[in-house]
This record gives structure tokens, sequence and C-alpha cells, in this order.
């Protein structure tokens, strides 16, 4: 087959490439001209992709900017951002230039399938009238699907073989064209009944982690007045086999899907008059975290007798998760901005991002880093780190994600 994917970040590079992997012919479309060149001399900007992954697909996989060049494929699929607006509302602009743009070239017989997260409804009454546009119509010129992404960029247990994918078409011959297309690359589909039922299931599955991170964060906070270890607490409650599943607490919720899809629905529910409150209590929860984290530090800092204002506050890992460069929506910009708004010395380590050019700092070394710190703040984990260096480097360690524990000595604290 012939496969067009539009957008190449997170989620549509890696699709990209289980399709051409699987030997179809795949042209990867982004509007971002430097990541298209890019690609196209075999260099990959996306961590889970290594570059020595492009290579063997050489001709597989062609990347452009041109629109035109998804005319001949049989199947393109829609994998675009959608953000929040400034006011907290679904961004759907970038769907829709996608959309417009793919509906100029639409041909009969074509299928699409959008991934990106949005309320339910989103395929029906915001993409399907745009291509309709092109005078074709769903579900007898062309295909239309809904198909949500499940990617989790930095795991290596599941890839995009082993995930069941969902699939949910308008109608049941659209549904049918995006199973067998995405049965090439997967080795479960799982069919449902409308696109909204697809839309929907891959919010439930982000606000379930939503909730779930709140409700240990918060009481990561109670066990901070308790003066109970949070993290004792939730690895007794995981030694029940059944009826609990583990989830963290930490400096808060980053990534382009936890702190914002939630927000998707709240907005649909709203236009039916619903007003969904775990949603939004748990969004209250998480966002509140970064402030409750610069709190503790402010409190580590006096226990030495240090205020903020000029002090040296290392923090190390600022991606939203360990072991990706992806800073979108990350906790810790938000606890390094309140550090520089108190008069903080801030300085970072992340292997994985070089700059923050919005607070006008670059990674630093963790030697001399460490030594010249203050205080360390452990706010993203990222694998190899070796956490018993850098407690016994640093003068003072506070661990927003658990990684200390077992590691005894006087100069830790933890969330
Ligand atoms: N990142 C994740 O872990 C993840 C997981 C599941 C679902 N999703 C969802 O998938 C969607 C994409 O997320 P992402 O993380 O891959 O985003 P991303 O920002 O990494 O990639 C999106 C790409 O689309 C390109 N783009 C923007 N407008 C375009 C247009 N009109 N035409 C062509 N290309 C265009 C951008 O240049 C960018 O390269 C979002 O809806 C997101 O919620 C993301």
């Amino acid at each position: 087959m012939r496969i067009g994917i539009i957008g190449l970040g997170y989620v549509g590079l890696p699709l990209a490439v289980a399709f051409a992997e699987a030997g179809h012919q795949v042209v990867g479309l982004d509007v971002d001209a430097a990541k298209v060149e890019a690609l196209n001399a075999g260099v990959s900007h996306v961590e889970d992709i290594p570059d020595a992954a492009l290579a063997p697909l050489g001709e597989r996989l062609r990347a452009t900017t041109a629109y035109a060049d998804l005319a001949a494929c049989e199947a393109a699929i829609v994998c675009v951002p959608t953000p929040l607006t400034d006011s907290r509302e679904p961004d759907l602009a970038y769907l829709e230039q996608a959309a417009s743009s793919l509906a100029a070239i639409l041909r009969p017989d074509q299928l699409v399938v959008l991934e990106s997260t949005s309320y339910p409804g989103t395929t029906r009454e915001r993409l399907q009238p745009i291509l309709e546009g092109s005078g074709l119509a769903t579900g007898t010129d062309f295909h239309l699907a809904f198909s949500p992404e499940r990617i989790d960029p930095g795991r290596t247990d599941f890839t995009i073989r082993t995930t069941p994918k969902l699939v949910g078409g308008i109608t049941d011959a659209c549904t049918e064209r995006a199973r067998d297309l995405y049965a090439e690359i997967c080795d479960e589909v799982v069919v449902l009944s409308t696109p909204e039922a697809a839309e929907l299931a891959k919010l439930l599955e982000n606000i379930f982690r939503s909730v779930n991170i709140a409700l240990v964060n918060e009481l990561a906070q109670l066990c901070d007045r308790l003066g109970i270890d949070v993290w004792e607490v939730i690895g007794a409650a995981a030694t029940k086999p059944f009826g609990f599943m583990r989830f963290e607490p930490g400096p808060g919720m980053g990534g382009h899907c936890l702190p914002i899809d939630p927000f998707y629905l709240a907005y649909r529910a709203r236009q039916l008059d619903f007003y969904p409150e775990f949603i939004e209590l748990a969004g209250k929860v998480n966002q509140a975290q970064p402030a409750f984290c610069v709190e503790r530090i402010e409190r580590a800092l006096n226990e030495a007798g240090k205020p903020v204002n000029g002090s040296r506050i290392l923090i190390l890992g600022v991606s939203y998760k360990g072991g990706v460069g992806d800073v979108r929506e990350s906790p810790a910009l938000k606890i390094i901005g309140r550090l520089q708004d108190l008069g903080g010395d801030v300085a970072y380590h992340d292997p994985f991002v070089a700059e923050l050019p919005g607070h006008g700092l670059a990674s630093v070394d963790l030697e001399p880093g460490l030594a010249e710190a203050d205080l360390t703040a452990i706010v993203t984990a990222h694998p190899g780190t070796d956490y018993a260096d850098v407690v016994a480097r640093a003068r003072q360690v506070i661990d927003f994600r658990g990684v200390t524990r077992g590691i005894e000595a006087a100069n830790v604290t933890r969330l």
C-alpha cells in the first residue's frame, strides 16, 4: 500500500516507520520543512526512532511538505497536534488546516483516519464536513474513521504492534477499511461501533491516569502533614494482588496528553450542560503540584538556614517524563519559573534537553553542577542516572520521584 502520514511528530513518525517496516510505501508530510529535510537526510527528531531505524527503510519512507504528494496514497492518517488555546479550550486549528489541505487533493476510494486525540464528535462534526468540501461523500466515495494513538514515548515493553488498536468508522465500510489498514502493523485491532466511542475511549484512558495521579499527589500532600512516607504507603497498598493499581506521585503532570486531553472532554460536556467534576478536580490538584514542590524546596533550604533568594538550586531532569526530551507542559518549567521569580540562582541538568531558552538556561554538567548547588531537586528521573552517586556528591537533595528510596543519607528528603 501507499500510505500518507500527516504530522511527523511523536505519534506520526513512529507510525510512518511501522508501516514502512511492514513493507509499505510511506509518504510522511509535515509543515515543518526542517523536519522534512532532516528525515530525508536520515536524521530523526524523535527519541524513540533512532537514525539507525530510518536507514534500512530507504525509499520506503519519504518526507514532504507538499500535500499533492499524498494524492496517490490509498490511506492518509492525520497525526497533527490538538493543543488547548490560552483560555484552555480545544484548539483544532492544526486539524482543520490539515483537513482543508487534504480535502484539496482527496481522491475517490481513499481512506482517511484521524489519530489525534480530541473530544467525541470531532471526526464526524469537524473533520467530515471539511473533507466533504472536496465534493466527495463519506462512506461511498471515500472512507473516514477515528483510531486513537496509544503510544507512550520511551516505553519499550509495548510497541505499536503489540498494543491493541481501536478503530471506529463513520460507516461499517469505513471501519472495515481502517481495520484492514491497521492489521498490517498491529497484532490486534479492536472494532468499535462509532468514531465517537473510539474518541471517548482514548479520553477515558488519559482521564483515568490523570485522576489516579491526582489522587496520589493529594495523598503525598497529606502524608507530608501526617509525617508518613507516601512511597511506603503506596508500596504497601500495591502488594494487594487485586483491586489496586499502582500510581506514583510526582512534581505534576506534563506532556502533550494528560494535562490537555481531559479538558477536551470537559469542553464537550459543558456544551451539553454537564460539568464533569472528576476531570476538573484532577486537573486542579495536578496543576497545583509544582507549587507544592516549590514550597518543599523553600522548606528544605530554610532548614539549612538559607532563603531561595540567592541560593544555587540544581534541577535534575526537566522533560515531562524520564527517557524523553519533550518539555511540553513539563512541571519542571513551572518549578524553575517560580524559583527564578523568588530570586533563586537556578541551574538544570538534563541529558535530553540542551537548553530552555524561555528561562535563559542551558543544561550544565552534573559535575560541578552538584557540588556547586545548595540544593539539588530531582524533578524528572531519566534512566541510567546513578542516584546513590547524586546523593553522595550533592549537599542537599530533595526527591520528587521517589528514586532515592533505599538510599540511607541525612541529606535527602522526599516528596
Ligand atoms: N505524544 C504522545 O505521547 C501522544 C500519544 C497519544 C496521542 N497523541 C496525540 O497525537 C497527536 C499528535 O501529537 P504529537 O505528540 O505527535 O505532536 P507533535 O507536535 O510531536 O507532532 C505533530 C506534527 O504535526 C505537524 N503539523 C502541524 N500542523 C500540520 C499540518 N497542518 N499539516 C501537516 N503537519 C502538521 C507539526 O509540525 C509536528 O511535526 C495529538 O493529538 C496528541 O494528543 C500524542
